[in-house]
């Protein structure tokens, strides 16, 4: 019986590990391990849950994006309404909330807290006997959507509750999901780099991304949460705000990162001031503050009114905007060649800082809100980290202001400009322009492309600004002397720097296919080319015909292929390339149609000595097989190595030939 709960353990003890590192990592932002070893703890127990599926449980780390899907969220009854908060701008209304309070609770003592107001989307977690059952919006207050998928990829939102002894029966749990000021910036650069449309700021971003319905899109997407109140609860009780914060911080939740108590309003006007000097410090959006009465005991006295508890008032602080002229409008064209037209304007003082440039997003959000050189403009800061311009002032116009027309050129090259299908962001498309060049390059060394090591943005910049390379290509013509006469480049890294442009020479042929950058060619399509044209020459001559017999090759990638091998400087690329000596060909252990294991489907159970089972597999796969995680029928091999699991059982039931790992190895002819 000892050997069948050896896995069990295992697992659980490896459940428990992650979680903590979880916490470690998402709440209280100190890691205590690398990256690297908390994959290494994660990969093993996905294996192990892989080869024990009845052991899988809803609150494993691993089941972060489990669900499919959506068609529309199902609707929630909130067991206590989430309700909202007054609002007010002036301390003298605080002093009138004091006054109230003091009416209502006369000669009862009662002290203050305060803590930040987050600007995001507020969201409600119930957990029963300590697991995370349902996520919520809060929709109407009293019926939200149930987004319980979502919210099960926001990494600091605790699967199963944490601590010591018994978990409460039902906590709910409220707080505001956010997306960090940093990481909504970098999305907003990738999207824009994508052209895709950018968000406003990190609360839209923040919505926008909850509002998916298939939860691998959230799972991307930054988003972080904080808790600071709660809905029904079973089991557990919190005498004060102060005590439910340190209680839900023991479960395992991420809270605000200063609370403030005050024995009275004057108390908390000081807190009020020290919170707003704070107000770009936190790594969330902060509207303002909450003042809650801490006693939790006089909540159900107090009662609320139709929409809000009486015992807590929101005081906003006034969104931070400057009014000033754009002086003229300029077009910036970005590292990935997208052409963005940006406001100049006449210095400002705004958030801390003083602004002089905004910028305007795209030319039809420009032409929405009618901005024009010369204008009054309402600046903001999105997000506090872009300024944007808000508005114009249409009324203060004086007939002077001019229209803005994008170029039909490229300003950094005089290229042509266009705008792709479906996208809002106007690129350059010459290919010389340096902005082209450097996003080529990039690309082309990127980690999924040729992955070669050494060669960051950086440095890429540099070469590109020295003229040591136009291309790609040229990467392979580098002498040691050019690098390390660079800025700030030592010879060691110089030599670095070669050796990892030599080593990408040796790249499967589908690396070669993706890094070249044709449009629309993802790393998939670049290995499904790779498999049917076997070298690079025959991708190139195919035509329109060809190319569209190639499964999963649309009528769009044909065509952008056929486009990228018209354009002679492309050819003469490529051409530099091959005689540099980068493989331009399939290599024996890329073959993958048409080899020995061509049609035969393998199962992976156990260890076995001489690969991971992800090595294993590519063995497989490079002569042609296929591996499936399930045992069936149509299985043609379980490899069985050390301690195999169930899915022997399950080979020997339905008379599937089980090979042991000297059987295997002979078969992949190792
Ligand atoms: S307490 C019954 N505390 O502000 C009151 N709300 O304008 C429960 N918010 O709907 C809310 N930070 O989404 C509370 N520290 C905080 C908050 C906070 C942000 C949001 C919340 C609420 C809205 C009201």
């Amino acid at each position: 019986m000892k050997k069948a709960r050896e896995p069990n353990d295992r697992i659980e003890q490896l459940r428990a590990e992650l979680r903590r590192h979880n916490r470690l990592y998402y709440v209280e932002a100190k890691p205590e391990i690398s990256d690297r070893d908390y994959d290494a703890l994660y990969k093993e127990l996905e294996a192990l849950e892989a080869e024990h599926p009845a052991l899988i449980a809803p609150d494993s780390p691993t089941q972060r994006v489990g669900g499919e899907p959506l068609e529309g969220f199902a609707s929630v009854r909130h067991a206590m309404p989430m309700m909202s908060l007054s609002n007010t701008y002036e301390k003298p209304e605080l002093e009138e909330f004091d006054a109230r309070l003091k009416r209502l609770l006369p000669d009862t003592p009662y002290t203050y807290v305060l803590e930040p107001k987050i600007d995001g989307v507020a969201v409600s977690l119930r957990y029963e006997e300590g697991l995370f059952v349902q996520g919520s919006t809060r929709g109407d207050g009293r019926v939200g959507d149930d987004i319980t998928n979502n919210l099960r990829t926001v990494r600091s939102i605790p699967l199963r509750l944490q601590g010591e002894g018994p978990p409460p029966a039902v906590l709910e749990v409220r707080g505001e999901v956010f997306m960090p000021k940093t990481l909504f910036a970098r999305l907003n650069r990738e999207r824009e780099e994508a052209g895709q449309e950018t968000f406003a700021n990190p609360r839209n971003a923040t919505a926008g991304s909850l509002k998916q319905l298939d939860p691998k899109i959230v799972a991307a997407r930054p988003l972080d949460v904080i808790l600071y109140a709660v809905g029904e609860l079973r089991g557990v009780a919190f005498e004060t705000h102060t005590a439910l914060i340190a209680g839900l911080k023991a479960l395992g939740f991420k809270t605000a990162p200063r609370v403030w108590t005050g024995r009275d309003m004057a108390a908390i006007f000081d807190a009020l001031d020290e919170l707003e000097g704070l107000r770009h410090a936190f790594e969330f959006e902060m509207d303002g503050g909450v003042i809650k009465v801490n006693e939790r005991a006089l909540y159900e006295r107090l009662g609320a009114t139709a929409k809000s508890p009486r015992w807590a008032v929101a005081y906003k602080y006034e969104p931070e905007r400057a009014e000033t002229r754009i002086v003229k409008i300029s077009v910036q064209v970005g590292r990935t060649g997208v052409l963005t037209p940006v406001a100049e304007l006449e210095p400002v003082f705004l958030s801390g800082s003083t602004v002089k440039r905004a910028t305007l997003h795209n030319e039809e959000d420009m032409r929405r809100k009618d901005i024009r050189e010369g204008d009054l403009a309402v600046i903001e800061k999105a997000g506090e980290i872009i300024p944007a311009v808000v508005s114009v002032n249409k009324a203060a116009r004086t007939g002077k202001e001019r229209e803005f027309v994008m170029p039909t050129e490229c300003p950094v090259c005089g290229g042509p400009v266009g705008k792709a299908e479906g996208e809002v962001a106007v690129r350059c498309e010459n290919m010389q322009c340096p902005a082209q060049i450097k996003r080529w390059v990039r690309h082309f060394a990127s980690r999924g492309a040729m992955d070669i090591e050494g060669l960051g943005d950086v440095l890429v910049e540099q070469l590109v600004d020295n003229g040591l390379i136009h291309d790609p290509a040229d990467l392979y013509a580098l002498k040691l002397e050019q690098v390390a006469a660079l800025e700030r480049m030592a010879e060691k890294s110089a030599q670095n720097l070669l050796a990892g442009i030599e080593a990408s020479k040796g790249r499967d042929l589908w690396r070669l296919i993706f890094g070249l950058g044709v449009r629309h060619v993802g790393a998939r399509s670049a290995q499904t080319l790779e498999t049917h044209f076997r070298d690079i020459d025959a991708l190139m001559t195919a035509d329109e015909a060809a190319l569209e017999q190639v499964p999963d090759i649309g009528p769009i990638v044909a065509a952008s292929i056929l486009e990228f091998f018209c354009i002679a400087r492309n050819r003469e690329v490529l051409e530099r390339l091959r005689r540099a000596g980068v493989n331009v060909a399939r290599t024996a252990e890329s073959v993958v149609d048409g080899g020995p294991l061509a049609g035969k489907t393998f199962v992976l159970t156990g260890a076995l000595e001489t690969f991971s089972r992800e090595e294993a597999g590519e063995k497989i796969r490079a002569k042609g097989g296929k591996v499936s995680s399930s045992v069936s029928k149509k299985t043609s091999f379980v490899v069985a190595g050390s301690e195999p699991g169930s899915k022997l059982d399950k080979a020997r039931k339905l008379g599937v030939e089980v090979l042991d790992e000297a059987a295997f190895m002979r078969m992949i002819g190792q």
